[in-house]
């Protein structure tokens, strides 16, 4: 099993990374296969501003990846089984970096890249706004096709989750485990896709399911992958996982 996992905090001693280390960690000790995985935080990576430019959606890439190398990383996404992305909370919401990172992979909430995958949030706040910051974290792993495993909220002042026994030797084991099951129910081909998964799909369906011939690269991706065939995101995730 393959883990790929994004960290939007340039803080050393993140308390962010932190909390992802322990989800990796508790999945590594549950699971009996051999687990893989790379950990990347927003120093690693630099990302460059997304310039608006839409190239990614209209011809399939982003004139930034050569720059600054997102390509390679994006690889490594795409060849995982599971996307762990972990923020903190900053006024309120993801951190820049975080947002930086979702933009540059905008254009792939057309695409369901990440079909197949589970999907994991992980927030860190000082007391507020965690649950809000998950919700979005949530609705863009599962708008890039990934069945969303679980979201971890960890507050860490008021009241300190990130030190105490309970979350550290409780809480996340739980959630490793419940991870495990997923990926077990997965190879069984026993996960539902959620109803917002399903709404979308037929929505995104609605826009490339059309008779004209046009220079678009995700009318091409929809094409060339058969998705347009699929009558929902279920039928889809059945015939091509
Ligand atoms: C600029 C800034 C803004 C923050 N805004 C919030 C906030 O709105 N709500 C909150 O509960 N915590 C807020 N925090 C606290 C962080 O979310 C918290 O310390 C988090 O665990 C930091 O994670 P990190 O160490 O991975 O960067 C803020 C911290 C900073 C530095």
């Amino acid at each position: 099993m393959r883990i790929f996992a994004y960290v939007g905090s340039r803080r050393h001693n993140s308390n962010t990374l932190k909390v992802v280390k322990s989800v990796i960690d508790g999945i590594v000790k549950t699971s009996k296969e051999l687990v893989e995985y790379d950990v990347f935080v927003a120093e690693d990576l630099k990302l460059e501003f997304c310039i608006g430019c839409a190239m990614c959606f209209n011809k399939g890439f982003c004139v930034l990846d050569e720059k600054d190398g997102f390509d390679e990383i994006k690889k490594k996404m795409l060849l995982a089984d599971v996307i762990i992305i972990g923020s903190p909370v900053l006024a309120g919401t993801v951190s820049g970096d975080t947002k930086v990172f979702i933009d540059r992979l905008a254009y792939w909430l057309h695409l369901f890249p990440f079909y197949g995958k589970l999907g994991i949030t992980v927030v860190t706040a000082s007391c507020n706004s965690a649950k809000e910051t998950n919700m979005y974290l949530s609705k863009i792993v599962e708008s890039w096709g990934s069945h969303l495993a679980c979201s971890i909220a960890c507050t860490v002042d008021m009241p300190n989750m990130i030190d105490s026994p309970i979350f550290n030797n409780e809480t996340i084991p739980k959630y490793a485990e419940s991870i495990i099951n997923l990926i077990e129910r997965k190879r069984r081909s026993e996960l539902v896709p959620s109803q917002y998964q399903e709404k979308y799909f037929l929505a995104l369906k609605q826009t490339y399911d059309v008779d004209i011939e046009l220079d678009n690269a995700e009318l091409k991706y929809w094409r060339s992958r058969g998705y347009i065939k699929f009558n929902s995101y279920k039928e889809l995730i059945d015939n091509i996982c």
